[in-house]
C-alpha cells in the first residue's frame, strides 16, 4: 500500500480562522484523516493571560488546538451586559496567532442558531443550574450548556479545557458530557489572577479606578475563610456571615458567599474533606465571582 505524502501541519502554516461550521468540519476531519489529536478551548473572546494560560496547556496535550470565540447571547438573562460585553475579535487573533493557535473559530448568531436564538431545544442540568450562580441568573447555565454542546459536537475535540474560576460552569459542563456520552475529556484549569490577586476576568474591565483597587477584597476574603476551615473551624454559618459582611463593609453587594463541597457544590457532610468557597458580588457596575478550595485532613 503506498502512503500519501502528509500534508504540512496547519501548525506550520499560522493560525487560520473560520466563520462558518462547514469550514470548521473541514478542517477538523482533515486534522482526523492525519491523525492528529484536537484540544479545544471555548471563550467569549476579549482574551486575558486565564484564557490564555487555557491555550497554552492545550498545546502542550495535543497536536492541534482549536479556540472559539462566540459571545453566546442565550446564556445572558434580560438586563445583562450581552450587548456591551466587549467584542476585540482583531486584537484577539492577534493574541491567538502569536500564541502558537492552529485554529480560530469566530461564528456569527446564524451559525449557532440558525433557527434563531427562540429555538427551544436546550441542554440542561436542572439541580446543578438551580444554586449558587444558576439561582442569581436563571437560564445561565442552560444556556452555556447548550451552546458548549453545540461547540463540542461539531469541533470533536479530545479534550476540552476549562477554568475553575468559573468552577460551577466547568461541573455543569462535566455532567452534560458524562450524561450525553460525549466522547471528549473535559480538563480543569487554575484561576489565573492579577499580582493582586483578582481573578482575570473580561469583566473586571467594567470597574472604575477606586472600584478596581477595592477588588482583591474579594479573594482576601475566600483566603481568610480557607484558613478558618483549615484551621478547624466547622461553623460555616458564621463563616459564610462573615465573609459576606466583610464584602458588604468595603461597598460589594454579595449575591452569595458559600461553603460547598466541592464535588458537587452540595451543602458539605461532616464526613467531606474537600471545600469550596465561592463568592460572587457586584462591585460598581461589574459583577465578579471567585472561589478557593480547601483540603482538609479526615477524621482519624
Ligand atoms: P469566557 O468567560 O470567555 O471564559 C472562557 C474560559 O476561560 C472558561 O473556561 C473560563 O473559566 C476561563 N477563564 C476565564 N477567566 C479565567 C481565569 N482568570 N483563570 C482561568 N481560567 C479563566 O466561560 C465562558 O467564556 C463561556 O461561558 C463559554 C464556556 C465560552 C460558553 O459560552
Amino acid at each position: 500500500m503506498t502512503t500519501l505524502p502528509t500534508q504540512e501541519p496547519a501548525g506550520m502554516k499560522g493560525m487560520q480562522t473560520v466563520y462558518d461550521l462547514p469550514g470548521l468540519r473541514e478542517r477538523i476531519s482533515a486534522w482526523r484523516r492525519e491523525g492528529f489529536s484536537i484540544a479545544f478551548v471555548p471563550t467569549m473572546g476579549n482574551l486575558h493571560g486565564g484564557h490564555l494560560s487555557l491555550l497554552d496547556r492545550a498545546r502542550q496535550i495535543a497536536d492541534r488546538t482549536v479556540v472559539s470565540i462566540f459571545v453566546n447571547p442565550i446564556q445572558f438573562g434580560v438586563g445583562e451586559d450581552y450587548a456591551r460585553y466587549p467584542s476585540t475579535l482583531a486584537e484577539d487573533s492577534r493574541l491567538l496567532a502569536g500564541r502558537g493557535l492552529d485554529l480560530l473559530f469566530a461564528p456569527d448568531l446564524a451559525q449557532l442558531y440558525p433557527a434563531g436564538t427562540d429555538a427551544d431545544t436546550r441542554v440542561t442540568v436542572p439541580e446543578l443550574s438551580s444554586i449558587l450562580c444558576g439561582k442569581f441568573r436563571p437560564g445561565h447555565f442552560s444556556g452555556v450548556a447548550t451552546v458548549v454542546t453545540k461547540l463540542l459536537i461539531n469541533v470533536q475535540p479530545d479534550v476540552a479545557l476549562f477554568g475553575e474560576k468559573d468552577f460551577q460552569q466547568y461541573l455543569v459542563i462535566r455532567r452534560v458530557v458524562a450524561d450525553l456520552c460525549i466522547p471528549v475529556e473535559i480538563i480543569a484549569m487554575p484561576i489565573v489572577r492579577e499580582p493582586d490577586g483578582l481573578a482575570m476576568s473580561s469583566r473586571n474591565a467594567y470597574l472604575s479606578a477606586a472600584e478596581r483597587k477595592a477588588a482583591p477584597l474579594i479573594y482576601q476574603t475566600l483566603q481568610h475563610a480557607a484558613d478558618r476551615l483549615r484551621r478547624g473551624e466547622r461553623n460555616l454559618a458564621s463563616i459564610e456571615k462573615d465573609g459576606w459582611a466583610a464584602l458588604e463593609k468595603a461597598g460589594f453587594r454579595p449575591e452569595y458567599f458559600s461553603v460547598r463541597r466541592t464535588e458537587d457544590l452540595r451543602e458539605p457532610q461532616p464526613s467531606d474533606t474537600r471545600f469550596s468557597i465561592l463568592t460572587a458580588a457586584w462591585l460598581g457596575g461589574a459583577r465578579l465571582i471567585d472561589n478557593v478550595k480547601v483540603m482538609i485532613k479526615g477524621p482519624e
